[in-house]
């Protein structure tokens, strides 16, 4: 019999709970224990890990968030971090790991599986898919649905007030959320960190929309877009100056100011909505039901066959395992070719 430790970490989101559900359900199926570890990384580094019955993993594939917490503690940020998750992970007769996570939470297992020999695998989360060697993460399919959802209801009071709605979705350093809710809200504009396009060509966009008899336009702003403009200043737009234990800043605001700069330079009354954690609450679509649900099982697979390091991933229409080192080595960012797909609709 082996025990298997489970945890969530980073930002939360749609799915979380029914990777859980499947991972505890295949493992009870082989007759192993399941172990919740508290809070990401955090319940390793304080020992503070829970059993996980058929109780506690019970009706929880509908349900938002992860009944195991999670936070964004970087154990090798914290003196003898390390050596704290590597004690209590062995004290607590753990035979083996899967993290659910992002770049920054599966970098941390990638780390510890090459320098530590950590019996880990993982599973690809965030809504902000950016993350290699796989096709889609799971939560970001919900976050799309959500953004899509808002970008619909703004049209409807854009058009009776004759606005440009500015909406400001998540997505950090990557436009993948910013894109495709916007391509399925029917977005006249879109700005994403990849394609730099200049706030003058925005405005640009929007005259030549009016022109045509539109009296509304829908701008989508990725939160990581810098303000560009054709001088050649970038501007990146922060809530705070602090970064967070795996060096990254707390994007969020350039809405408002994008707003701004709209509406001084074409004259059009202009509002701005800001998406924020709306995007990444609640019960997940069924896509990222069944697309968790297929990652639980294939990482408790991988557990079962001793294979480590790896990550479960979708490669088409496929569940296959790639490595944790491959999957973290740099940010999945949006192609021109979707940013493309886009821009036939500006204006
Ligand atoms: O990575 C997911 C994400 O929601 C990003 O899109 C966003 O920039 C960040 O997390 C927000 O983090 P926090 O929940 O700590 O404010």
């Amino acid at each position: 019999m082996k025990r298997v430790g489970v945890l969530t970490g980073g930002g939360d989101c749609p799915g979380l709970n029914a990777v859980i559900r499947a991972v505890a359900r295949r493992c009870f199926s082989r007759g192993y224990a399941v172990v919740g570890v508290a809070d990401g990384w955090r319940g390793l580094v304080e020992n503070d890990l829970e059993p996980l019955t058929a109780r506690e993993v019970s009706g929880i594939l509908p349900r938002g968030g992860t009944i195991i917490g999670t936070s964004r503690t970087n154990p090798y940020k914290i003196d003898g971090g390390v050596d704290r998750v590597l004690r209590h992970f062995a004290e607590a007769g753990l035979d083996a790991l899967v993290a659910i996570g992002g770049e920054d939470t599966l970098g941390v297992a990638a780390r510890l599986f090459a320098e530590q020999e950590l019996p880990v695998v993982g599973v690809p989360k965030t809504i902000d898919n950016d993350l290699s060697a796989t096709d889609y993460t799971f939560g970001f399919d919900t976050a799309v649905s959500i953004a899509t959802e808002a970008i619909d209801r703004l049209h409807t009071t854009a058009e009776s007030h004759n606005r440009v709605m500015v909406v400001e979705v998540m997505g950090r350093h990557t436009g993948w959320i910013a894109v495709m809710s916007g391509i399925a809200g029917g977005a006249d504009v879109i700005l994403i960190p990849e394609q730099p396009v200049s706030v003058e060509f925005a405005c640009a966009e929007l005259r030549k929309r009016h022109e045509r008899g539109k009296s509304f336009s829908i701008v989508v702003v990725s939160e990581g877009y810098k303000l560009t403009f054709d001088s050649g200043e970038e501007r990146e737009i922060t809530q705070a100056p602090e970064l967070d234990e795996f060096g990254h800043v707390r994007l969020g605001g350039v809405g408002e100011q994008l707003a701004h700069e709209i509406e001084q330079r074409t004259g059009f009354e202009t509002r701005v909505t800001v998406l924020g954690h709306v995007q990444r609450g609640g019960s997940p679509t069924a896509r990222d039901r069944v697309l968790a649900t297929r990652y639980g099982l294939k990482a408790a697979d991988l557990v079962h066959e001793g294979n480590f390091g790896r990550m479960a991933a979708l490669h088409g229409d496929a569940i296959v395992d790639v490595s944790l080192a491959e999957a973290t080595a740099e940010l999945k960012t949006v192609p021109p070719e979707w940013y493309d797909v886009a821009r036939a609709f500006f204006g």
